[in-house]
């Protein structure tokens, strides 16, 4: 079954496939490059990598108003559960059976807090859903086992960031794929704030990965 992505801008993606709709950090109020608003966001599943502002986002306001449940590490879930969001929690290493498939969380080096709470490990996040598998690296840097992730679960696409300064820069991000070895690598997390982050991707060009850059608010078909 073919799995439409919808680039959010950012790291934010809305996958569809069926009837099935999966949000992943979907952060659009205060985006600067977002052309989708939370009223615009339908699905029934939100899939979050960590807690900071850029990955929460709307995630309350879009989870509340399709009544969707979110998936997250424990202690998002624990302050998603205070603001009346349904939460099913998660951790690195784990995997979660859903209605369209299943979500599993890996390790990222990163951090994670929100207005100053701890929001507990940074992850990466592999969903698979209509027959598609995606693995969205979160913000990370570059980890050996990243060849490993891709070992396990095969994904046809992955989601690398690679605006350097706080994730992988382009170079890195080439690693990154290379190690992986996904069918297609998605760059994320660059030129949202051009003063912090990295405009110029060009070096992110791994060897036998197809690269495919989408804009923010394009849709895609996969499969
Ligand atoms: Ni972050
Ligand atoms: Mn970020």
């Amino acid at each position: 079954m073919p799995v439409t992505l919808t680039f959010l801008g950012h790291a934010g993606f809305l996958l569809e496939a069926g009837s099935h709709a999966v949000a992943i950090d979907p952060f659009l109020t205060g985006n600067p490059v977002a052309k989708q608003k939370p009223a615009d966001i339908r699905c029934r599943h939100i899939v979050l990598t960590h807690g900071h502002a850029d990955h929460l986002g709307d995630t309350v306001t879009i989870a509340n108003a399709n009544g969707a449940t979110v998936y997250a590490a424990f202690e998002i879930c624990e302050y998603l559960t205070e603001q009346k969001v349904q939460a099913s929690p998660g951790n690195p290493g784990g995997r979660i059976d859903t209605d369209f498939g299943w979500v599993a969380f890996t390790q990222a080096f990163h951090s994670s807090s929100y207005e100053g709470r701890y929001m507990g490990m940074p992850c990466g996040v592999v969903l698979h859903l209509g027959g598609v598998t995606i693995y969205h690296c979160g913000d990370t840097a570059l980890f050996g086992d990243m060849k490993l992730i891709g070992e396990i679960y095969k994904p046809d696409i992955a989601c690398i960031p690679v605006g350097d300064r706080f994730t992988m820069g382009p170079e890195l991000g080439k690693r990154a794929a290379e190690l992986i070895r996904p069918k297609v690598a998605i760059p994320i997390h660059y030129k949202t704030w051009p003063e912090m982050l990295v405009t110029d991707i060009s070096a992110f060009a791994p060897a036998g990965v197809e690269v495919k850059i989408l804009e923010p608010g394009e849709a895609w078909r996969f499969g």
